[in-house]
């Protein structure tokens, strides 16, 4: 199938909110996407962005019955391990269900390792729901590999007024 992939940039920000709440209601978690266009807007493309994007693009000819080209998405940011230096994580990685199974993952997944090592990275993370199994199995196909099971981390989070407090100890 013919497609592209590319930086996203300010335009871009209607279908990305479009395409994370797409991905939010995919993982059944739709109501706690909080995130609007207009602070894509401003945390992706100011002075001092918080993350990064990428878009995959069909040409008009294969555009949805809705009349979009934007039909997958990655977003990511660099981090840092304490033990092994530059990372770079993936916050999504969504393809528009029509559109799966055609490669365009994969090369989306397949651009953030490429931007990942350019910035001298040596890991990609993210995390994957326990029951998204055909997300894990892409993954693993891909090379990648589940560090709750070989070495035990759970995702950790503190928000709300719990982060509140946590602030004011
Ligand atoms: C996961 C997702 C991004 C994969 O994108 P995709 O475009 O469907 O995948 P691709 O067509 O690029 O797959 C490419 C490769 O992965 C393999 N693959 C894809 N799905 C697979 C599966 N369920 N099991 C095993 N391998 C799989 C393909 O065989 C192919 O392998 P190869 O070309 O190396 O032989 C897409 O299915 C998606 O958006 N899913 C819903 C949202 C989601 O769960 N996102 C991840 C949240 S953590």
């Amino acid at each position: 199938m013919d497609f592209s992939i590319r930086e996203a940039n300010l335009d871009d920000c209607k279908d990305i909110a479009r395409m994370i709440m797409e991905l939010a209601e995919y993982v059944k978690l739709a109501e706690h996407v909080k995130v609007t266009q207009k602070d894509l807007e401003q945390d992706g493309f100011s002075n001092n962005p918080f993350f990064h994007g990428i878009i995959a693009e069909v040409p008009e000819q294969h555009k949805t019955k809705e009349g979009h080209t934007k039909i997958g998405y990655a977003l990511y940011f660099y981090a840092y391990s304490s033990w092994s230096g530059r990372a770079i994580y993936m916050e999504d990685l969504y393809v528009m269900p029509e559109f799966r199974g055609k490669g365009v993952g994969k090369a989306l997944i397949s651009k953030v390792a490429q931007l990942g090592l350019a910035a001298g990275c040596h890991q990609l993370n993210f995390t994957v729901l326990d029951w998204n199994k055909p997300s894990m199995d892409f993954y693993l196909s891909q090379g990648c590999f589940n560090i709750t099971a070989t070495m035990g981390y759970h995702c950790m989070r503190c928000e709300g007024e719990a982060l509140k407090h946590l602030a004011q100890l």
